[in-house]
Order: C-alpha cells, then structure tokens, then sequence
C-alpha cells in the first residue's frame, strides 16, 4: 500500500496522555536490550534520544548505562512534560537525563555531538525521512553507535488493522487510531534502505526484528 503520513508533532494532550500511559513496557525494554547487545562497551558518555517522546526508553537506557548521560529531544510540550514527571521520581537519574525541545531539523542542542544517537518510532512520523538520517549523522560523533527502531509499512490496511488488533485490541480508540495511522506512515526496510544509501549511511544495517518492527544499527562513519 501506498504510504499515508501522519502529523508529526503529537503535540495534543489527550493523544499523549494516552501514549505516556500505554504500556510500551515490551518494545521499550526490548529496545534497551538491542542497544545493550550491539553496543556491549558502550556504557558511558553521551546519549541523544530523537523524539523522545513521554520518555521511557531515555529512562531505561539511562537506568542501565549509569555512566551514561541521555537527552530526549522532542518538539511536543506534552509528551516532555509527561517525560520530565516521570524523572522527578528517579531523583538518581536527574544528574544524567535531560529532557530539550525541539524541532527537527532546527535544533540547538546542549552538545555538539554524541557518542551514541537512538530514536524510537519517529521515523515515520517525519514528513521527509531525510530529516532523521541527517540528524543522525550532525548529531552523531565519528564512529558513533546508532540504533534506530521502527514500525514498517504492512502490504494493506487490512494487514494493518489485523496487527492493531493483536498487539493494541484492549488499548483506548485514541491509541489504536493512533497506531493504526502510524503503521499506514511507516516505511518499508527497502525505502528505509534507499534513505540511508542517499546519506550516505550505508555502514548501518537493517533488520527485520518483529512482524511489524525493524531496527537500523550499527556505527557512524569514523
Ligand atoms: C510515536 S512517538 C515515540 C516516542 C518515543 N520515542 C517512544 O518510543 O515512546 C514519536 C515522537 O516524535 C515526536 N516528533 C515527531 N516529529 C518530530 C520532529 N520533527 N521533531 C521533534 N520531535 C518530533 C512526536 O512529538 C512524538 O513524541
């Protein structure tokens, strides 16, 4: 099917109150995993986390990686605030975790650039994929780790519906529209592919990690 994209912001605070109080426990931790298995020395420096959203992988990556500082970026109001809350209560995690907003691409962000560059689901939130990729590479230091988790685009709507029914039957309408629109602005491994090729960031693989996610990883160019 073809692609349909979304609005990038989630900048409504009733869509991100239902995304802040979904129980992404499984992906996110499974993304935390990832990181850990393909970086296994990387545990300290710097972090940057690309539409970070209400902040729960930043919370984990920071969680396990204690030499790790992190910044979530990401240019909802909502979602930080939802983020920043959650931080209050791990006073341990404040020296380290920092929440910025910003929009991508014009961002100012506290580093010049970063050990390690994640993002969870926002790639298919940009209009212009491109944006990402370039982010990746400013943002990123020669040779810095990069992991990036994303839906990808299902063969029909039909398809798409079926996975919101798995994987979000019982969740709130908000959150099942939410993720069926996401599915339908997803990319597919073979045009995430062709992005990296046009930036010239063919070091970092693709693999297809679930029925409906896949990760790009690997390292910057030195
Ligand atoms: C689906 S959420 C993912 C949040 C988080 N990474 C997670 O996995 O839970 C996508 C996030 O990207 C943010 N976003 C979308 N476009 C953006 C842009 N151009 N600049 C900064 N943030 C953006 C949205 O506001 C939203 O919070």
């Amino acid at each position: 099917m073809q692609r349909i994209p979304e609005p990038e912001l989630m900048d409504e605070f009733e869509q991100a109150r239902a995304y802040a109080e979904a129980d992404f426990s499984e992906p996110n931790e499974r993304f935390t995993t990832l990181f850990a298995e393909q970086f296994p020395g990387l545990r300290t420096g710097s972090m940057l986390d690309l539409g970070c959203g209400p902040g729960d992988i930043t919370l984990r990556l920071a969680r396990c990686n204690p030499g790790l500082s992190v910044h979530g970026l990401d240019g909802s109001r909502p979602m930080l605030d939802f983020g920043e809350a959650r931080l209050r209560n791990e006073p341990d995690l404040a020296a380290r975790v920092r929440f910025l907003q910003g929009i991508l691409p014009r961002v100012t962000l506290p580093l010049e650039a970063y050990d390690a560059v994640v993002s969870n689901s926002l790639l298919h939130h940009l209009h212009d994929p491109m944006v990402l990729w370039r982010a990746v590479l400013g943002h990123g230091a020669p040779g810095a780790a990069v992991l990036v988790m994303d839906l990808y685009r299902p063969e029909s709507t039909g398809a798409a519906r079926r996975i919101v029914e798995t994987y979000a039957g019982t969740e709130p309408g908000v959150l099942k529209q939410d993720f069926y629109n996401s599915l339908c602005a997803a990319f597919t491994p073979a045009e995430a592919r062709e992005q990296l090729a046009a930036c010239g960031l063919e070091t970092l693989e693709i693999s297809v990690v679930s029925d409906r996610h896949m990760i790009v990883a690997g390292r910057l160019p030195a």
